[in-house]
């Protein structure tokens, strides 16, 4: 039984003892910019951006014994009592009969803990959570006196605030201090830095950052220090700081409002007036930590004036747990509320990633914000799903970043469309990033209809790395800027389509000695980058290969439902589509011939002529280059263990050599390659079923996550990756990775492996929901490593994959080319003890309530759907294992909100 338990619909979770368990945090944010991290003792930290932190940048390993946390002292007889349990004699009597009891709740982006002094003489409750329209986090803090005596303490809020750039946390951390100024308020602290220290170029800072404190009534503290040094004392520590303790020296210390504090580190330490509280009474303080620029310097008094009163604080707060929990609004009802909880926070991940990037978070201490190209992309699917009204506008946008050479803008900037040139010098080229854009198009178009935004033209981006980037364009000037123009200096634009095109066909063509695409700088693997001269990637060669057909496929629907039959693209892209020859397909020598054609063609100026090419042409075309990829993968990548058990093989190294394989030291195995083998249909039936059984053999983990990404190689490859160098078992060296562990579920579904599907992405949860070994809130992380503990919470790609099949999978309710198609995967166990089981989705503006009701309690494969009721009546047929409802009466319809009954026989 796991210690977290679910107490609502929204999965608001609760966790008794949380500081039993190390490393725990939550994100919290507001919809400003401001971006917390939160441990069960208030400590972690708090920032817009890199160079904004308010609080201190903490990373994971750090994070739990770092103790400047956020903190609340009740000053008791010389004594200090810390409701977030972080004072020295509450840590030395942690694990033995004088500890408090605590419990954490916690919901998405708040958190609240309870804890009880070990005498029981009193209780604290203490809420946290980030406004929704400032940067400003907000601790309501409630003290009950649960003796028959009176409680009497001095209410003591010590918040440190750091106020600069993460960089300088060792870079210059005294000498920023000295550039700190602060002042004492009347109700707080504000520290306004002279200087943003960057060695570069130092910048005059334009932030402020402030606590400012209230009681219930709306009473001020009265006394303050800014200080570190007072705060803590001549030995004293953020456990027992002295200023607290000693009588010594206070009446220095202890400041008063307009005194100024220079050039120290700071902490804004507000003590309230004593309070004396008789049996069973209670008090409450409000607590706000924010930060605004000088241009917006009035909304410091805004927020100032938010937490004047409790109830005030009360109805901010259930407005912002309301926002929060309207996110993502997709609801689960299985035979099991545990997994119904835990997808509460799965769809509300990519949310997270959307706000935090792959940074931010105390695992992810590395970047300095912002997404990776293929991230920007995934993240897109959950939101398909989700709110898919602002998405055509992201990833037609996000097409803007796709140079001419069929490379990307690696950069990418705040705002929508916005890609910047390289700026550290490191040209690279990941070469899977082309594979991402045509997958979310697709799902774009099945879950709006929106054929037409093949259509749409867009711009392209240019720099100075030119022909794949493996050449400077020395001419190029900023003046020319950042996007593609042509020769008469127009910017050039070109459709999606052929946006779409040049990245696939480009792929096609830059193949290594053993005729599968290149792996060059990496693939999905981002630690597979030690191979750039003669690696080859079999796994996306794959996905290519997928996407070529799929490709030609919905050009045909797009002919179709436009009615057009023809599409103009770029005329130099002819020199790619137009080759259909075996024998230039079959030497690698002359496929990459064909590319340096092309890449030649769009290097320098172009003139930006367009021809029209037939719909039917492109698609065969399409299909010929794919069905060439599949046959040669089908015929030279299969590898066999001893005993006959065979998979595909993903890689070859930069000496060429194969990867995977048996071999002398042991059977050398990869995810990845599976993956996609399966995905893109590769793989054929007995295949799949050949690979499912080497997968579990050699890459299994049962109650451990389940499908690893590797077997231990045994030694490092500096012919291959640095995953090598990590210890066997953590991050891409064989921990169970859950973006591809979940993408391999999603293959077996969708190619109708239905049953092992479920194990792949079951086990998943199952190591979350594991509290006692995976260490996690809920939520799916970005691996499990060998023990089953769970690292890098909640911003993770895996996270949009696991909601993208439990909605388009398992429950099989997905837009098909604008038609709405429900054909449900589930399991036997994944009905309620009624045989029910449900979910909530939106699709095409509509809500839909979708029951399917298999009240035999058959199992996938028995059942079949005998009757569809929608709205009490009954309006379509189903066919065998599916349900239609066609575009044509999804528009029609004028009620929004729809129960749909699905009886199964
Ligand atoms: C992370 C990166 C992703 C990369 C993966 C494997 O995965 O964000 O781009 O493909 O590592 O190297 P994720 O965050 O999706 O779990």
């Amino acid at each position: 039984m796991s210690k977290i338990n679910y107490v609502d619909k929204n999965g608001t979770f609760e966790l008794k003892n949380p500081e039993h368990t190390s490393g725990l945090y939550l994100p919290m944010a507001s919809k400003k910019g401001l971006k917390s991290a939160v441990t069960p003792d208030f400590g972690g930290d708090a920032k817009t951006d890199q160079n904004h932190f308010m609080i201190a940048p903490k990373s994971i390993l750090n994070l739990s014994n770092d103790r400047d946390t956020r903190n609340f002292f009740l000053v008791m007889e010389e004594k200090l009592w810390s409701v977030t349990g972080v004072s020295a004699e509450q840590e030395a009597n942690r694990f033995t009969d004088k500890e408090d009891s605590a419990k954490l709740t916690a919901g998405r982006m708040w958190q609240r803990v309870e804890r009880n002094h070990t005498s029981g003489r009193l209780k604290s409750t203490t809420t946290i959570f980030d406004t929704l329209d400032h940067n400003a986090e907000i601790m309501l803090v409630t003290i009950e006196n649960l003796s028959d005596e009176n409680l009497v303490f001095e209410p003591v809020a010590a918040i440190p605030l750091y106020g600069r750039s993460a960089d300088n946390l060792r870079d210059h951390r005294h000498v920023t201090s000295l550039l700190n100024r602060a002042v004492i308020t009347d109700d707080g602290v504000v520290m306004h830095p002279t200087l943003s220290f960057d060695e570069r170029g130092h910048q005059k800072n334009d932030m402020s950052y402030f606590v400012f404190g209230r009681d219930e009534n709306g009473n001020k503290p009265n006394r303050f220090i800014a200080d570190v040094e007072d705060y803590l004392g001549a030995g004293g520590t953020f456990l027992r700081p002295r200023s607290l303790l000693d009588k010594k020296g206070q009446d220095t210390i202890w400041k008063k409002p307009t005194e100024a504090i220079d050039g120290k580190e700071i902490v804004a330490v507000l003590r309230f007036p004593k309070c004396s509280l008789k049996k069973s009474e209670s008090c409450s303080f409000q607590i706000v930590t924010g930060m605004v620029d000088d241009e917006n310097i009035a909304e410091m008094d805004i927020i100032r004036r938010l937490i004047y009163s409790k109830t005030q604080v009360e109805n901010l707060f259930e407005t912002t747990k309301n926002y929060w929990n309207s996110v993502a609004d997709i609801i689960f009802e299985t035979g099991n509320e545990r997994f119904d909880g835990f997808m509460k926070w799965v769809s509300f991940q990519p949310e997270l990633r959307r706000i935090f990037g792959c940074s931010f978070l105390p695992h992810h201490d590395y970047g300095r914000g912002g997404r990776g190209w293929r991230d920007l992309w995934q993240d897109c699917l959950a939101l398909l799903l989700t709110d898919p009204t602002q998405v055509r506008d992201m990833l037609v946008n996000n097409f803007k970043g796709v140079r001419l050479d069929g490379t990307n803008a690696t950069i990418i900037g705040d705002k929508k469309g916005e890609f910047k040139a390289d700026r550290n010098g490191i040209p690279r080229v990941w070469m899977d990033h082309g594979f991402w854009p045509f997958l979310t198009v697709k799902l774009y178009m099945d879950q709006t209809g929106d054929l037409d935004i093949l259509n749409e033209k867009v711009s392209y981006f240019k720099d100075a790395l030119i022909n794949r980037v493996t050449k400077r364009d020395e001419e190029h000037s900023k003046e020319y800027g950042l996007e593609q123009k042509n020769a008469k200096g127009e910017v050039y634009k070109g459709t999606i389509l052929e946006h779409i095109l040049l990245e696939n066909l480009c792929a096609f063509y830059d193949v290594g000695a053993h005729n599968e695409i290149r792996l060059l700088n990496a693939d999905w693997n981002d630690a597979l980058d030690m191979a750039p001269d003669r690696g080859e990637s079999v796994a996306f060669t794959c996905g290519y290969a997928g996407n070529l057909k799929e490709l030609a496929t919905y050009l045909r629907i797009y002919k179709a439902k436009t009615g057009r039959s023809k599409v103009s693209i770029l005329k130099e892209l002819l020199i790619l589509l137009e080759e259909d020859s075996i024998l230039v397909y079959g030497n690698p020598a002359k496929r990459r011939k064909v590319l340096e054609k092309y890449v030649q063609a769009v290097s320098g100026e172009i003139l930006g002529e367009t021809v029209l090419v037939e719909i039917e042409k492109i698609s065969v075309l399409l299909e010929h280059k794919a069905d060439f990829m599949m046959k040669q993968i089908r015929e030279e990548e299969w590898v066999t263990d001893k005993e006959g058990n065979g998979w595909f093989n993903g890689y070859y190294d930069n000496n060429g050599a194969r990867v995977e394989g048996d071999f002398e030291n042991g059977v050398r195995m990869m995810l990845t390659g599976q993956v996609f083998s399966i995905m893109s249909g590769t793989a054929k039936k007995e295949s799949v079923a050949s690979i499912v059984k080497s997968c579990d053999k050699y890459l299994y983990k049962k109650g451990l996550g389940g499908y690893a990404l590797n077997t231990d190689f045994k030694e490092l490859r500096l012919d291959l990756g640095r995953m090598f160098g990590f210890a066997y078992g953590e991050k891409e060296n064989g921990a169970v990775f859950s973006h591809m562990a979940v993408m391999y579920a999603n293959a077996l579904y969708k190619r109708g492996f239905v049953k092992e599907g479920y194990k792949a992405i079951n086990e998943l949860f199952m190591a979350s929901d594991n509290f006692e070994i995976s260490n996690i809130y809920p939520g799916v992380p970005e691996y499990f490593n060998e023990k089953g503990k769970g690292l890098y919470s909640y911003l993770t790609g895996a996270a949009s994959w696991y909601l993208l099949t439990m909605v388009t999978e398992v429950f099989g309710v997905r837009g098909n080319a604008g038609d709405l198609y429900i054909e449900p995967k589930l399991l036997k166990e994944q009905f309620n003890e009624e045989g029910i089981a449900v979910i909530q989705v939106p699709f095409r503006g509509h809500r839909f309530k979708v029951v399917f009701k298999n009240t035999k309690h058959k199992d996938y494969g028995e059942y079949s759907i005998s009757n569809v009721i929608i709205d009490s009546t009954s309006k379509v047929k189903p066919q065998k294992n599916q349900v239609i409802i066609p575009e044509k009466l999804l528009i029609d319809w004028n009620e929004k909100n729809h129960i749909v009954e699905i009886e199964l026989k």
